[in-house]
């Protein structure tokens, strides 16, 4: 009975260690993250967009917030490309890495904040980020992408943008929203 009830303490304690260090982690990139914590995309929102996206035909394709590398590495997986991601979380930098090294892929990740990049070659960028960091992100895609470029963000529109299409992936709770931009067509 005692060593039952020591070990549970231990679990509790190593628990609380986990939740404090993620916590820390999160608080010291605020900075450069704006509030775009590392949420995984869920996995039948990415399963959603690699069967529906054919990304056999680009060239340069980013991830800008790469998290744990999920995207990626579906997308690689089906269609053989590899993806440049930027991450700036230690954790979800670190299982990517994991990830990318575990199924000897080809993409790559950069522990560098997206903000310090220059995007100008990409095809094709995907994100999954936060409400409040669009306006800037949407601005940055504007003076650096070439027209004709795919935009994929997963549930945050670009305020002022126009979809070319919108992916509905009804097998999440919320429905979550996908969106798709042509760029040079969308402003209308
Ligand atoms: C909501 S998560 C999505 C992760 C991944 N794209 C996915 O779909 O599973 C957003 C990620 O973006 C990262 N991030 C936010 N701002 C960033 C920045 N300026 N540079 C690099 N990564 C950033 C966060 O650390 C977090 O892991």
């Amino acid at each position: 009975m005692e060593l039952v009830l020591v070990s549970f303490i231990v679990v509790l304690l190593l628990l609380f260690c986990a939740l404090f260090v993620f916590s820390l982690v999160i608080f010291a990139v605020h900075h450069k993250t704006g509030g775009a914590l590392f949420v995984p995309t869920p996995r039948v929102m990415v399963k959603k967009i690699v069967d529906s996206i054919d990304f056999s035909s680009f060239r340069d394709i980013r991830e800008l917030g790469s998290g744990d590398g999920r995207f990626m590495t579906a997308l690689e997986r089906r269609y053989g490309r590899p993806v440049t991601g930027y991450e700036v979380n230690p954790i979800a930098y670190g299982l990517c890495l994991f990830k990318i090294g575990l199924w000897r892929l080809k993409s790559r990740v950069f522990y560098r904040s997206f903000w310090e990049e220059d995007l100008a070659g990409a095809d094709c960028t995907f994100c999954y980020l936060f409400p409040d960091i669009m306006p800037r992100l949407g601005e940055k895609l504007e003076g650096e992408l070439g027209k004709g470029a795919l935009v994929i963000s997963a549930n945050f529109p670009f305020p002022g943008w126009k979809p070319e299409s919108v992916l509905a992936c009804r097998d999440t709770i919320f429905n979550d929203p996908i969106y798709l931009y042509r760029m040079g067509a969308h402003r209308g």
